[in-house]
């Protein structure tokens, strides 16, 4: 979910309503507003899209507003209805809520509530949080702000709200706990969002509440923040920030995916930057050298991670074990949080995460430190709740993702692990120094390559026009390529709801074989390795099943290119490295299949961006 709120001098609703569109990734299942000016609160909400709310906004909503607040929607309590949308008004209907999150004990209090004489028009567990709030307010004769304090201190939970109410038309209250929630300082003026995008063009300050805070925001006066649980005031530290808009704008392409695909050679450099000196030899991140003596006396690498990310941690088992000769475990993070996994002092776990809000991954993290591991973040968002969690890590430079399904927050990832994985080899002296140096050199190589790898890109058109109508496809990889494989089968099944099944290319034989038949495109991933001439016999048993072979082949290859329906060609590279070009052209194929196919390449359904429910 997004929320946005105003409360200034301008009005309102078109801060909210643009701010509202570029939260959309995050869940996007309904929207609604509340605006107020001074008199009247005026609310509208609808299932769907903040395209449709804005067209219900024109003629629902009279008033003109300099206060307000406006929330997207991913359903966790209650279908997704007009009803069930957020902002949602307490009994009196003097108080108005936005909230990301989940009360646990909602139907504890609820009950409790309707004792006491409360009704309810939604299902949501926001609509019991503000007529707590309200009962509060009532019951203790308080103000808004400590009414706020006490209810959040009865509620079990992840929350990040905003409200108002309508006996206080300068002050806007905000609490977080567990979702992230940015208020950005203008002149006179006050944004509340889930992140700086929506005020964006309007401040570079902001101020980034954590964990168990509240702020009380009022007109023409300073933020103040104070703790939920003790009252005590806190001082607030205001960010600097540096995104700009046109970084979260499409430039040009006709979705943020295809940009983000075609921005992979300009980030994976953004991210070895200043980091990567390939002539000198030197690999140097700033997170990682003091800690260098935990990773290389560690039992044993865990690392946590979902979708995607979990891929990333997928290919990065293969290069530490290779090069680092760490043991090195991949975990899914809502498995292992769930397990009660050995963990003891002597693990260091490495948390992978694009947004650093997933709440699962965020969980295994609060579980590894507990137990004494030190927990290592790999994360894309600057100030995410996982980078201030974890006690050290790396920044992705990849910029802001829009796109539902992740790409370049992928390639950025690996090229970070493989960085800490050569550091760590160079130093334990697992690696020689002519591989050391040879691997640095061609990893600077990377952004030539996977530019080189984009040109393929109307030649992967054409394929995927001739597989559009697939219902089925089976991804085929070994080693380093072998998590490309199931990653590029994510990717297919994300925006085209094509179903696709990644494997490893040798396991085929155990199961998968049996649904090969002229019908079902193969796409094997056949690059120069180690490997080769074994898939080359993989590519054999399903050509003599009749299955339809694409292969991603390194350029100049003769033999797959014999065997193979159609190519996908990728520049050379030691196999270590492979990963982080032959994901390029199934990232690109699964983008055109979902094209022709007319699906929301950006808000595939169901899906959202950012996962901070369990
Ligand atoms: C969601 C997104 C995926 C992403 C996963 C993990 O499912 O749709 O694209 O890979 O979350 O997100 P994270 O931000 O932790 O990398």
């Amino acid at each position: 979910c997004g929320i946005v709120g105003y409360i200034g001098k301008r009005e309102a609703y078109p801060i909210i309503i643009n701010g509202l569109k570029r939260l959309e990734y995050r869940g996007y299942d309904s929207a609604g507003i509340a605006l107020y000016d001074g008199s009247q609160i005026q609310l509208c909400k609808t299932k769907g899209k903040v395209v449709d709310l804005e067209q219900r906004v024109e003629k629902e909503i009279s008033i003109k507003g300099s206060v307000g607040i406006g929330h997207t929607r991913w359903a966790t309590h209650g279908v997704p209805n007009d009803v069930n949308s957020h902002p949602h008004y307490s009994n009196s209907g003097d108080l108005v809520i936005i909230h990301n999150g989940i009360i646990e004990n909602y139907a504890s209090i609820k009950k409790e509530l309707m004792n006491r004489g409360y009704t309810f028009t939604s299902d949501t567990d926001t609509e019991v949080l503000v007529n707590l709030i309200e009962e509060v307010k009532k019951t203790e004769g308080v103000k808004l702000g400590k009414a706020v304090q006490i209810a959040l201190n009865q509620v079990v939970g992840a929350y990040a709200i905003a409200l108002f109410d309508r006996n206080k038309p300068d002050e806007i209250v905000v609490a977080k706990l567990g979702s992230p929630l940015a208020i950005g300082i203008g002149d006179d003026e006050f944004f509340v969002a889930s992140d700086a995008s929506p005020f964006i063009e309007f401040t570079n300050n902001a101020i980034y509440l954590e964990d168990e805070e509240m702020a009380i925001i009022r007109r023409g006066r300073e933020v103040k923040i104070r703790k939920i649980k003790n009252d005590s005031l806190v001082n607030p530290y205001i960010h600097e920030l540096k995104l700009n808009l046109e970084q979260i704008e499409k430039g040009g392409y006709d979705h943020f995916m295809l940009k983000e695909i075609y921005e992979q050679p300009s980030v994976i450099r953004d991210t070895y930057r200043g980091r990567l000196l390939a002539n000198e030899g030197i690999i140097k991140l700033g997170g990682l050298e003091e800690y260098i003596p935990k990773f290389i006396n560690a039992d044993r690498i865990i690392i946590v991670a979902c979708g995607t990310s979990w891929h990333a941690g997928l290919v990065a088992e293969y290069i530490f074990e290779d090069w680092a000769r760490i043991p090195v475990e991949v975990e899914y993070a809502s498995e292992f949080r769930y397990r009660n996994p050995i963990i003891t002092e002597k693990d260091v776990v490495i948390a992978i995460s694009q947004s650093g809000e997933t709440a699962d991954t965020l969980a295994a993290i609060k579980l590894a430190k507990e137990k004494g591991a030190f927990v290592y973040g790999i994360c894309n968002v600057v100030g995410s709740t996982i980078s201030r969690e974890t006690h050290s890590g790396t920044y992705t430079h990849a910029g802001p993702e829009i796109g539902v399904a992740s790409t370049k927050a992928f390639t950025t990832q690996i090229t970070v692990l493989t960085m800490i994985a050569l550091k760590l080899a160079q130093i334990k002296g697992t690696i020689s120094k002519s591989n050391y140096m040879m691997h640095l050199r061609e990893l600077e190589q990377i952004p030539n390559h996977v530019e080189e790898a984009l040109k393929s890109n109307d030649k992967i058109k054409e394929i995927a026009e001739v597989f559009k109508d697939a219902s089925n496809f089976l991804y085929l990889g070994r080693g380093y390529n072998f998590p490309v494989a199931l990653e590029g089968a994510l990717k297919l099944k994300e925006i085209s709801y094509i179903h696709a099944e990644g494997y490893p290319a040798a396991e085929m034989k155990h199961g998968p074989i049996a649904l090969i038949d002229e019908n079902m495109p193969v796409v094997v991933i056949a690059i120069n390795s180690n490997h080769y001439d074994k898939v080359v016999s993989n590519i054999q048993e399903i050509k003599s099943r009749k299955g339809v072979i694409i292969a991603v082949v390194t350029k100049g290859d003769t033999v797959v290119r014999e065997m193979a329906d159609y190519i996908m060609e990728v520049p050379n590279t030691p196999e270590t490295l492979t990963p982080l070009v032959t994901t390029i052209p199934l990232q690109l194929l699964s983008y055109h299949i979902a094209v022709m196919l007319n699906r929301n390449v950006d808000q595939p359904r169901n899906l959202a961006k950012s996962v901070t429910v369990e």
